[in-house]
């Protein structure tokens, strides 16, 4: 069999994820990291999302690749700033948008620098594009820098664009505005495009002073900004497929060739552009049970440190997951491993994010309340303070 370079060397399962697959639906089996929200316990009125799936013009199929221009007002509305619907453009998902901007701004070859620790797929699509993806990490005092003076000396004449997520995940960052401004002036200066992954920044928790709260704030950007988001987490409808691309500052000039990708597969389904405004209109109600869930989650985590004075968890700005640290005896890895062998309570390891250093474990805060708690009493005994 011969397959494409792009796709990853091997794909069989590592002995972690064997491990799992192995334990989960064992009895007593605690899983601290879902992050489908639909798999959580929360209300879903599903009689109003129903109502906004039954559209009745569905059957005239009135093709537009850019999105239907109701669906792209509400996705207006949502952001606010005054953003016109013109500047938006709909995918079938934020991962769909990635590989459209990828087709849009780089050659096969060509690189996109990724600020880690991040979301582990952009590798892969990248990697899907023909493209080289250069990590670069951040490094860790008090909390999460980029190191700029390594983003710099990461461009090459090949660079294309730089991928950032604001908030991060899994770190719960918001971008400072300062490094905002570095990031952007860096882009403009080296011809990049800067690619600004927003689907957490509805989830605001423990906000510091200078977060960027969205990259729409800068009215003119030096550099082409691309804002990408969904209902995946906007409305904790990830089965929706419904994801969109803002086009600000002066990647506006690059409308009409992304409608030409979209053109090409028109793969926005009509019955998730019709129900998009009636769900957005109350997706709010959505992410109230999350933000809820998730201080509810970090205060009984917090009350539970209490006894464990070795241990600890960073603040959370924004997003769905918080990172527990330990002391860094050890591959987390094999961390995580034992705590699944000896307690059934499934965490991840930091490097599953690539964290640059051991010393971290990824927990969803989506977690049911009851879960979180009987999961965390568990494992932070058996992490040892040497
Ligand atoms: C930062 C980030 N971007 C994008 C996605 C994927 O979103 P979508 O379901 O719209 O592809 C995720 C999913 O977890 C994510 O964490």
């Amino acid at each position: 069999m011969r397959i494409s370079s792009r796709l990853p060397a091997s794909l069989s399962p590592t002995a972690f994820s064997k491990l799992v697959e192995a334990r989960r639906g064992s009895p007593g089996f605690l899983n601290l990291t879902v992050s489908n929200p639909t798999r959580c316990g929360f209300n879903y009125f599903e009689d109003s999302w129903r109502k906004a799936l039954d559209s009745p013009g569905i059957l005239a199929y009135a093709a537009d690749p850019q999105g239907s221009r109701a669906a792209r007002e509400a996705i207006a509305a949502h952001h606010g700033h005054g953003l016109p619907p013109e500047d938006i453009l709909l995918t079938a998902s934020t991962s769909e948008a990635y590989s459209w901007l990828f087709k849009l701004l780089c050659d096969p070859g060509d690189e996109v620098l990724v600020p880690s620790p991040s979301y582990p797929l952009f590798e892969h699509l990248a990697a899907m594009e023909g493209l080289r993806p250069i990590q670069v990490p951040a490094y860790f005092h008090e909390r999460w820098h980029l190191d700029l003076d390594a983003l710099e000396s990461a461009c090459t004449p090949r660079t294309r664009a730089l991928v950032v997520v604001n908030p991060n995940n899994p770190t719960g960052q918001f971008l400072s505005k300062q490094e905002w401004r570095a990031l952007s002036n860096l882009c403009a200066e080296r011809g990049l495009s800067l690619l600004v992954d927003e689907v957490f920044a509805d989830f605001v928790l423990e906000p510091q002073g200078d977060a960027l709260a969205t990259a729409l704030l800068d009215e003119s950007p030096p550099c082409p900004v691309f804002v990408l988001s969904g209902l995946s987490k906007v409305a904790l409808l990830p089965q929706l497929k419904l994801g969109w691309i803002l086009l600000h500052g002066s990647a506006r000039v690059y409308l009409d060739s992304l409608v030409f990708i979209a053109d090409q597969y028109l793969s926005v389904s009509a019955s998730a552009q019709a129900a998009a405004p009636s769900i957005l209109g109350s997706a709010k109600a959505m992410r109230d049970q999350v933000l809820l869930r998730a201080r509810d989650n970090l205060r009984c985590l917090d009350d539970l440190l209490l006894a464990h004075s070795h241990l600890s968890r960073l603040p959370v700005e924004g997003g769905w997951s918080v990172l527990l640290r330990r002391p860094a005896l050890g591959d987390d890895g094999d961390c995580a491993l034992r705590l699944v062998e000896e307690t059934s309570t499934l965490v991840h390891p930091g490097h599953f994010f690539d964290l640059p250093t051991d010393g971290f474990l990824v927990l969803s805060l989506l977690t049911p309340p009851d879960i979180f708690r009987e999961g965390i009493s568990r494992i932070l005994p058996r992490l040892p303070v040497d």
